[in-house]
Order: structure tokens, then sequence, then C-alpha cells
């Protein structure tokens, strides 16, 4: 507890300066239940609940806003403050709820530190070797269908090869109700694949080096698109985006991207953070979302979600910055 306590201190005055981990950290579901079963905190938490109620976007009389901002500064002073949630954890959603209870906007102005949901992952780094090797042979082998490699590779795991069959099969069987597949099921199963398989395997199969169109038909046919993708119709990308801030999971799978990926013309890898792996990671994370990503057509390497900003009226560039995180960010 002194550990913790003197944790969150340091990191609450020490501005820029970024400490990303503690020994003793705790995951918001862990903070949350501390938090309860303390007679102090527990009623702050639950005020503040009910302040972030819905999407946060409730107007709050000046008496309620006053009673919600001395809640939020007095949990800062909690292990609630500075809390995160693991990508794929038990009870995740829970876990996010607690998160964006110290992070909705209406009290946007007292959430000192930058922030993300989740942890980062250390597992994240095998992956970056990996593709540096495999950059430097790209161009020798271009005969090998890498994709097709990976999918080999991904056979001989246990854990990969059952959850890829477990999506495949789930997105390819027909919906009584909803037609030609169940898009939620499909969904939950692509979700669990990159939640769960090493990303040594799940980033092979997803980002493969194409030369051909061969080869890159294979690379988007990898989330089976007809089912977790594709519409009918597109949809605005703002509505899109909508629905997804109206999830925890989703949401917070946004967030981290737009955290992860943000880009910077003064880095060597483009990214601002210079961990161009968190960005295929939380690329990743957001498949099986409303706002799942894929490759946009079989002759180029761009990727984006199924939307279009066409019908945007005066939020035109609102939407097309959202689909600019997508089509021209060269840490992506
Ligand atoms: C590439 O996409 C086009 C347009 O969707 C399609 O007609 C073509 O068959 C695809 N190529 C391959 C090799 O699958």
């Amino acid at each position: 507890l002194i550990c913790c306590d003197l944790f969150w201190k340091i990191k609450m005055f020490s501005g820029p300066l970024e400490i990303k981990t503690c020994l003793c950290g705790r995951d918001c579901l862990h903070a949350g239940d501390t938090c309860s079963s303390d007679d102090t905190c527990s009623p702050r938490l639950r005020t503040l609940r009910q302040c972030v109620a819905g999407d946060g976007s409730m107007k709050l009389g000046p008496g309620a806003r006053s009673q919600c901002e001395n809640a939020m500064t007095a949990l800062l002073s909690t292990p609630l403050h500075g809390c995160q949630c693991k990508r794929g954890m038990k009870r995740e959603k829970n876990c996010l709820s607690i998160y964006w209870s110290l992070h909705q906007s209406v009290l946007h102005g007292l959430s000192l530190v930058e922030s993300y949901p989740y942890e980062p992952e250390e597992r994240g780094s095998d992956y970056v070797r990996l593709a540096s090797i495999a950059a430097a042979t790209e161009s020798e082998v271009t005969t090998v269908n890498r994709c097709l490699d990976a999918a080999k590779a991904c056979n001989i795991d246990e854990t990969c090869q059952k959850l890829r069959t477990e999506y495949v099969s789930a997105c390819i069987q027909p919906s009584a109700r909803s037609g030609p597949c169940n898009r939620p099921k499909c969904n939950k199963a692509l979700r669990k694949f990159f939640d769960r398989v090493p990303p040594d395997y799940t980033h092979e199969l997803l980002f493969c080096p194409c030369t051909d169109t061969a080869c890159a038909e294979r690379r988007r046919q990898t989330i089976v698109p007809s089912c977790s993708y594709e519409e009918k119709d597109k949809p605005n990308c703002l509505v899109q985006l909508r629905d997804c801030k109206q999830d925890y999971v989703c949401r917070s799978r946004w967030a981290q991207f737009q955290y992860d990926c943000e880009a910077s013309e003064h880095s060597a890898s483009g990214c601002k953070r210079e961990n161009h792996g968190s960005c295929l990671l939380a690329y990743t994370g957001l498949i099986g979302s409303t706002i799942t990503p894929n490759y946009l057509d079989n002759s180029t390497s761009n990727v984006g979600p199924w939307c279009s900003c066409a019908a945007s009226g005066n939020h035109r560039e609102q939407c097309n910055d959202f689909l600019a995180f997508f089509h021209d960010n060269i840490c992506l």
C-alpha cells in the first residue's frame, strides 16, 4: 500500500514524465474492489459513477457538478487513479467501466495524467524483432507467399490453430435470423483470436508482406470480411464511431489505438511513441468491434473501417480526420 501510495503521488506530480509500471500495480477491477470495501472511498466512487452515467454527456447542474468534482478529486489519491485494464481479461467490460468513470469527458479537466485504458503488453516486443528480420529478406523471396507460410505456422501452434478454426467456423456459419452469417458471434470469436493468440502468429497472418494480388487477397480474407466487415451499405463513419463509443470495450480499443498509433514525422518509426509493435497490437484490438478495420482491396496495403464520410454534412472534417487515422497514418 505504501508503495502504491507513493507511486500514485509521483505519477500525479510528475507532469509529462511518464512512469509506466508500478510493481504493486493494480488493474481497475482490483482498485474498484479495494475502494468498495473502504468506507470513505466507496461512496465517492458511487457518486462518480452516477455523475458519468450513460455516455457522460448528461448536463450537470452547478450543485451536482461540484459534488462530482469533489468525488473525482478525492478519488485521485486512491489506487483508482491511473488504474488500467488488461486486454481480453476476465470481466474486461467491468474493469473498463471503472476506468471510464475516471476518464469521462464531463470531468475531463480533472484528469491530470495522459492516460490510456490498457496496460502495456510485454508480449508485443517479440514481433517487432521478427518483423525486422522478415523485412530484410522480403525482397529476396518474392516468390514465397508469406501469408501462406503464416497460415501454416498458425496450424502448427495449438492455440492459434484452435482459435482460428473457431472464428472461421463462427464466421462462415449461416444464421437463421440474420442471414448469411451471425456477425456478433463471428466478431466475438475474432476478438478472442486476436486477444489470446500471441502476436507472433496473428501479426504474421494479418500483416504479411505481399507483392501480388493473390497474396493480398488471401491477406484481405484473413478476418472473413464477408461476415465481419462488409455490409450492403456503407454507414457513415461518425455513426459507426458513435456506436463504438457506447460500448466500453470498443471505446477503449479505439482510445488505445489512437494513443499507440499516434503519428509523428519527427520519429524514425513514424510513431510518436516509437513503438510500431504496440500500434499493430492496438490495430488488431479493433478487429471484431463496431469499427473493425480491414484491407480495402487486393492491390494495396491500405486499411480502414467499412464506412464512408459521404453524407457527413457539416461534420465532414471530423469524419475525414477519423478516416485519415487509418488511411494516412505513417505510424500504422
Ligand atoms: C482482387 O479484387 C478484385 C475486385 O474485388 C477481384 O475481381 C479479383 O478477383 C481479386 N483478385 C484475386 C486474385 O482474388
